[in-house]
């Protein structure tokens, strides 16, 4: 089914850039978080309390009469919804769907939200002051015990950061030593061993053995050569010297077509990235329009605001530089995707630098009961994997900081009752803090942080996708998370990502499953999704997506449709993210194969 003539492959693409463009259910619901910021900024004291999900507007006046955490607590809700924070009641509603737990009413409850709501205000965009904070809580900051769900987004940015860019001219990054923190300790030059030997504390030039840290899990975990290619990747991008005159640029923008969502611009990207591999240029990103919105700051409308850069900011200033020079264009140094087609862009030539590892790829995915063997474009499947895990290799502090407003709102609760069960009962009147050893400082802080496991990912895409592909029924994908628990008996929590009211409506039914799922606004009856993605905004509308994009890849398994670009991104993740052995249901494959 290779399209040949341009006329149909335009027409391909977009209509897969209309179906990749418009899904994602998605809202960030930071709006709890904000509400937080605009109240301590009136210095207001708030808790929520377990189990009451609507928000009572409490008069402003009521409030200035100091109502302190710890009593409102046990009463009543109390985020407000006060003209200063005019969000609308519905959306301060908690993510995680607690139907089905007890509200609790004895002192643990109380210490519970205390607990959760503390580790939520950390999270906020500006973190409260240590007296704004004692004001809240009535305890101070460095007697919060440390939250198992959440990730350290400032240390790990600074650590990849490390890992991103070369350590001297001509070296490697310092892919062989010791994992995140390990690496810096001890902190001192020379360390005296316990046995008595001095240990010198050097960089040893990246061996050939060297691989990527972004890969986890070995080569069997992933798609063939997965490391290696990673590794071939990140030096072809890098080049030692960015003004070496032999170096030659590819510059391209993302995709801003109103049809083209997030799936369809990595797609694109990553036929992008094998043209420049092909033709052994540095590719460098351009304008993001996704980014374009003010949660990006500094790295406003560039992929920088959310992932690494693909290339070294050197090579993108020379590559900017370069763009200015006449001569530089004539001679074929410097190129944008204008200068290539449509049809060489979506369906082009897959790098053979390394051969033809996709013949020997084995895929681990079952379509409507059957494990597949072999299919066509294999060879596609497996680039677009290793170009989006690319991509896609670090985080930035803010994707970071997303996701850790996700987990703790949907799994912040549990956190509590298992950290509160673990230290003294009279916290936070007794604090237990101790300062921390090494063993938790460069060791375990290296950890992904918690989520109940296992955990399985499910993107449900109904919407306008019924006018191309065959409408798969919510019951056809808990059939196959019950498939799932037969072999798993232990499995019982799902992620849920979905923007139709009412696949929500129906986990009801599922009283056996635990459903985590954000409470954004969601698509109702037929609208169409381009509709409905520009009713959330900009911001919302990329950044709720990503979250789940990300769960579903750390998830131990996963549930989507091929047919639909984003999962089958998804699963180009998983597969370079050491989940190949987790499989991957599908409800059905993809129209091209
Ligand atoms: C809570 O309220 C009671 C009276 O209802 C009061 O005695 C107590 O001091 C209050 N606690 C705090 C922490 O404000
Ligand atoms: C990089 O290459 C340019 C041009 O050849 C040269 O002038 C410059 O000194 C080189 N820089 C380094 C650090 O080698
Ligand atoms: C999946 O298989 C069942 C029977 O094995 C069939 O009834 C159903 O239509 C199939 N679904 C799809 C989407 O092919
Ligand atoms: C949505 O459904 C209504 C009736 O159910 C219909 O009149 C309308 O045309 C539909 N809209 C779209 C965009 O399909």
């Amino acid at each position: 089914m290779e399209p040949t003539n341009q006329k149909f492959l335009e027409r391909v693409v977009s209509h897969r850039a209309l179906q990749m463009g418009n899904s994602f259910p998605c809202q960030i619901c930071v709006v709890g978080f904000l509400c937080g910021i605009c109240l301590t900024s009136l210095f207001l004291a708030v808790l929520t309390s377990v189990g009451t999900f609507g928000f009572t507007g409490i008069s402003f006046s009521s409030l200035s009469m100091g109502v302190s955490p710890w009593n409102s607590s046990s009463e009543i809700v109390n985020v407000i919804s006060s003209s200063d924070c005019n969000f609308k009641v519905k959306e301060t509603e908690r993510w995680v769907d607690l139907k089905q737990r007890e509200p609790e009413r004895n002192d643990d409850g109380e210490r519970v939200s205390l607990l959760t709501e503390a580790w939520g205000a950390l999270l906020a965009d500006r973190q409260p002051e240590e007296n704004e904070f004692l004001q809240r809580f009535r305890f101070s900051k460095s007697s919060l015990p440390s939250a198992p769900h959440l990730e350290n987004c400032k240390l790990s940015a600074r650590l990849n950061k490390r890992l991103d860019s070369r350590s001297g001219a001509g070296k490697f990054p310092p892919w062989t030593t010791w994992k995140g923190s390990l690496n810096m300790y001890p902190a001192t030059a020379t360390a005296t061993a316990t046995d008595g030997n001095v240990r010198r504390l050097t960089h040893q030039p990246v061996s050939d053995g060297a691989h990527p840290p972004w890969i986890v899990g070995s080569d069997e975990e992933n798609y063939p050569l997965t490391r290696k290619v990673q590794r071939d990747i990140w030096i072809h991008q890098h080049p030692i010297n960015c003004s070496d005159p032999n170096i030659k640029f590819l510059v391209a923008d993302w995709e801003v077509l109103p049809g083209f969502g997030i799936g369809a611009q990595l797609a694109g990207m990553a036929g992008l990235l094998a043209i420049a591999i092909n033709e052994k240029r540095v590719l460098v990103t351009g304008h993001y329009n996704r980014a374009d919105h003010d949660g990006c700051k500094a790295s406003r409308s560039s992929w920088s605001c959310y992932f690494f850069l693909e290339t070294s900011q050197e090579c993108r200033d020379r590559a900017f530089e370069l763009m200015k020079n006449k001569d530089a264009w004539e001679k074929g140094i410097i190129k944008r995707k204008d200068d290539y087609k449509t049809k060489e862009i979506w369906t082009g030539k897959i790098p053979r630098v390394w051969g033809d590892p996709w013949s020997y790829l084995q895929p681990t995915t079952d379509i409507n009961g059957s494990l597949i063997a072999v299919h066509h474009k294999m060879d596609r499947r497996w680039w677009r994997a290793q170009a989006v895990r690319y991509l896609m290799r670090f985080q930035t502090e803010y994707t970071c900081g997303l996701l850790n407003i996700a987990q703790h709102a949907a799994f912040g609760e549990e956190a509590a009752k298992m950290v509160l069960a673990s230290i003294d009962r009279e916290w936070p009147k007794v604090i237990t803090n101790k300062p921390k050893s090494d063993i938790e400082e460069f060791v375990w802080s290296n950890h992904r942080p918690w989520v109940p496991r296992p955990l399985l990912s499910m993107h449900v895409r109904m919407g306008d996708k019924a006018c191309e592909m065959k409408v798969v029924e919510f019951e056809q994908y808990m059939g196959l998370a019950h498939r799932i628990r037969m072999r798993f008996p232990h499995l019982n929590n799902i992620w849920l990502s979905t923007e139709m009211q009412e696949v929500i409506d129906k986990t009801k039914s599922y009283p056996h499953w635990n459903f985590y799922y954000t409470n954004v606004k969601r698509q109702v009856g037929n609208a169409s999704m381009a509709a409905y993605e520009a009713s959330l905004g900009r911001k919302t509308s990329t950044n709720y997506p990503l979250v789940n994009f990300l769960m579903a890849v750390e998830s131990d398994f996963f549930i989507g449709a091929l047919g639909s670009t984003w999962c089958f991104l998804i699963d180009g993740m998983r597969n370079t993210g050491g989940k190949v052995m987790a499989g991957y249901l599908s409800v059905n494959k993809d129209r091209f194969w």
